[in-house]
């Protein structure tokens, strides 16, 4: 695709200025004016080297590095000749300086009994014994320094342990989500090279198991008939559900020559003093597996003290991390994905600031007087545990929209007081509907941009410093040289549509796709250069605009947008112009091939309950179907109408929450014409179920 300016036509002119520190109950903002985020910003990309040094000295090295970088584009090497333990930095050193018995993570378990759900605390102590006790458990299983360790566990505290414990004998971990099927494990076990996995008997979502160890064991049998022998399975034990699973006894080998082991004999009997091994910055700390546009899904590899210099400054500045000052961090993303990684774990480890880790779904229990599936569960979680950062995905703040605004209006919400949101562009009007009804009008909203592969956020406001707009993810981050230009590295002026690059390397970058350098080089570094010298730039692959302000607009991937007679409108714009109408609570549009126009739009789209409620007994039809053409029309222009408008109970999503555009495209494209049977709801959120069972 060439890089034509993408037509803007959405326009969003509310701002919402940066609001002062104490009147949300912080003593001071890390960064408290726009001025001052403008001069460290533009000393942090004019003299990298002085500040990436200060921000390296906030961690506690075993040597230290004697240079801060060496860049041979693509290749970085950040902190050469330094010597440092991720798990050190996250655990001991805090134990070491006074605070081992502060809470580190708060976990509520998914199921609600007669005293309310199991809650259990963790202190920097208590991961500090627990961590040593696993890693001397996986040194005794023959695990070494530079050995991959594949995860696979429910959202449980021995998930953190098991991250730490690999980190800190200088294994790489390389976690999957508890949701993907048998199919995705092998896969990535063998692109990895792994012989050992961590995972639980099951995890609970919904109400329900998550049969995880029976996916495991499926998965190491298909292995072994690949010839890929996974010597040890460490199994906690969770849900108990299955007893022919739990009548073994541990180290027996169940699955060919594959051993497996109860966590509770092999950790709980293992020795606790196991020190962290000084690893060199560059040495790999974890591999995380995302999929591609096509192909199959690439380990995006990352490093030791580059990675955790990059974590521990955005979590700070991003979300005002401050220790002991009494805040409690929630991110409600599954540590399978990198925003657990990055701000469930790491970031907020570091920075000695509580992080909440919640089991299970947002709508379980369902919320009393609600049909089942609509809860207010997390609701309840902030109000009990008196959250002060919230830090969520669009998709899920659209669902929220559309289980109806009563379900937070019961809640206590006003320990919060910063709001975030990751995972792909917000809609203006989710934004709103976030900062009316959650934020309560009072907290600011962070919209972090960022990738697996970059590690931490690289475009996000600043709550003291930077002013918001709903939909924009405004200005880059400390360190961050980002630019919108076209196919010739060309900047490009304001509100021309382009290519997000980045200009210059950033330690928290991804160092390579495991085993595929042809793979890291072409998609990251092969597609833009710096005209003047050549220098490949990091492409993101997301297509974007700066606003007169400067301000960052993410469109989507560069592969989510639509010629419309000549025209690339971007998903997002037409997609948020549906959402702010007051019947909708959830759009993807989709291209599909039109004689006239090159391509016409095809609206998928999930009606509010509130809908309903004001037209009882109505279907939605082809008046509604009218309105919302001419509501686009009139948001965004005629040229971004949709020839369809198709109703549906759900839309297909990716199992980190993406709408499947691509699967949506095939059924737009797939159909001729429009059903004219106008009254039938269609529920595309089954074939996402089908399709998800393939990953
Ligand atoms: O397209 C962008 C979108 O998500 C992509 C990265 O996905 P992943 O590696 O799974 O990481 C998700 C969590 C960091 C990006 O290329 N994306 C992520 N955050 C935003 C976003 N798009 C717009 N605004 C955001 N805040």
């Amino acid at each position: 695709m060439s890089a034509q300016p993408i037509d803007n036509l959405l326009v969003e002119n509310r701002v919402f200025p940066p609001v002062p520190a104490g009147t949300l109950g912080f003593d001071r903002w890390h960064i408290g004016s726009i001025d001052e985020y403008r001069a460290l910003h533009a000393r942090s990309v004019g003299d990298p080297e002085t500040f990436w040094r200060e921000e390296a000295g906030r961690l506690d090295w075993f040597t230290p590095f004697d240079k801060v970088l060496e860049w041979n584009a693509p290749d970085a090497k950040w902190f050469v000749g330094g010597r440092i333990n991720a798990c050190y930095n996250c655990v001991d050193r805090h134990v070491q300086a006074g605070h081992g018995e502060e809470t580190a993570i708060i976990w509520e378990g998914e199921p609600v009994g007669a005293g309310g759900p199991e809650i259990k605390r963790l202190t920097y102590r208590d991961l500090q014994v627990q961590t040593s006790k696993c890693a001397a458990a996986l040194k005794a299983l023959g695990v070494k320094k530079g050995d991959v360790v594949t995860i696979y566990m429910p959202m449980v505290p021995e998930l953190a342990v098991a991250i730490l414990a690999c980190a800190r004998i200088g294994a790489a971990h390389s976690v999957i989500f508890g949701g993907f099927a048998p199919h995705a494990i092998t896969e990535r076990v063998v692109d990895a090279s792994s012989r050992v996995i961590i995972t639980a008997d099951g995890g609970w979502r919904r109400g329900d198991v998550v049969p995880l160890l029976k996916n495991v064991e499926e998965a190491v049998g298909t292995l072994a008939n690949q010839g890929h022998i996974v010597n040890h399975v460490l199994v906690v034990q969770r849900t108990a559900h299955d007893a022919g699973r739990h009548g073994w006894a541990s180290g027996t080998a169940r699955i060919g020559p594959t051993k497996f082991h109860w966590w509770h004999d092999a950790v709980y009997h293992a020795g606790d003093a196991c020190p962290c091994e000084p690893m060199d910055s560059e040495d790999m700390l974890f591999l995380l597996y995302t999929s591609g546009s096509t192909g199959k899904p690439k380990g995006i590899l990352h490093t030791t003290a580059g990675y955790l210099a990059f974590v521990q400054m955005t979590a700070r500045l991003t979300f005002n991390l401050q220790p002991g000052a009494g805040q409690v961090f929630w991110c409600s993303a599954d540590i399978g994905w990198v925003t657990g990684h990055s701000y469930v774990l790491y970031g907020l480890l570091m920075n000695r600031v509580p992080t909440l880790m919640y089991e299970g779904a947002p709508n379980f229990p369902a919320a009393p007087g609600k049909p089942a599936g609509v809860g207010d569960r997390f609701w309840d979680i902030i109000a009990r545990h008196k959250v002060t950062q919230f830090y969520t995905a669009p998709t899920a703040i659209r669902t929220f929209m559309k289980w109806g605004d009563d379900l937070p209006a019961k809640h206590d919400l006003s320990s919060l007081r910063i709001l975030g949101t990751v995972g792909e562009p917000i809609n203006p009007e989710a934004w709103m509907w976030y900062h009316e009804h959650i934020g309560r009008k009072r907290c600011p909203i962070v919209d972090t941009y960022w990738q697996t592969e970059t590690g931490g956020h690289v475009g996000t406001p600043l709550p003291g410093a930077i002013a918001t707009k709903p939909g924009s993810c405004t200005l880059p981050m400390l360190g961050i040289d980002a630019a919108i230009v076209n196919e010739q590295g060309q900047e490009l002026g304001p509100n021309q549509g382009g290519l997000f690059v980045i200009r210059k390397p950033w330690p928290g970058m991804l160092r390579g796709v495991y085993g595929n350098r042809e793979r890291f080089v072409s998609n990251y570094w092969g597609r833009v250069k710096d005209p003047r010298t050549g220098v490949p730039y990091y492409f993101s692959a997301d297509g974007a605009r700066r606003d007169a302000d400067g301000y960052f607009w993410i469109q989507g991937r560069i592969d989510d947008v639509i010629k419309v007679s000549g025209h690339l409108l971007g998903t997002m714009e037409v997609e948020s112009a549906l959402v702010s109408h007051p019947a909708v609570a959830e759009a993807a549009v989709v291209g599909m091939p039109h004689d006239i126009k090159g391509n016409a739009i095809c609206a998928f789209v999930t009606l509010r309950a509130s809908w309903a409620a004001k037209n009882p007994g109505r279907k939605p039809d082809d008046d509604l179907r009218k309105d919302l053409i001419a509501h686009v029309a009139k948001e965004v222009g005629a040229l971004a109408k949709p020839d369809q408008i198709r109703f549906s109970e759900g839309l297909p999503k990716t199992r980190s929450g993406k709408i499947m555009r691509r699967l949506l495209r095939d059924v737009a494209c797939g159909v001729e014409k429009i059903t004219q049977d106008t009254t039938t709801l269609e529920d595309y959120s089954v074939v996402a179920k089908l399709r998800a069972d393939e990953e």
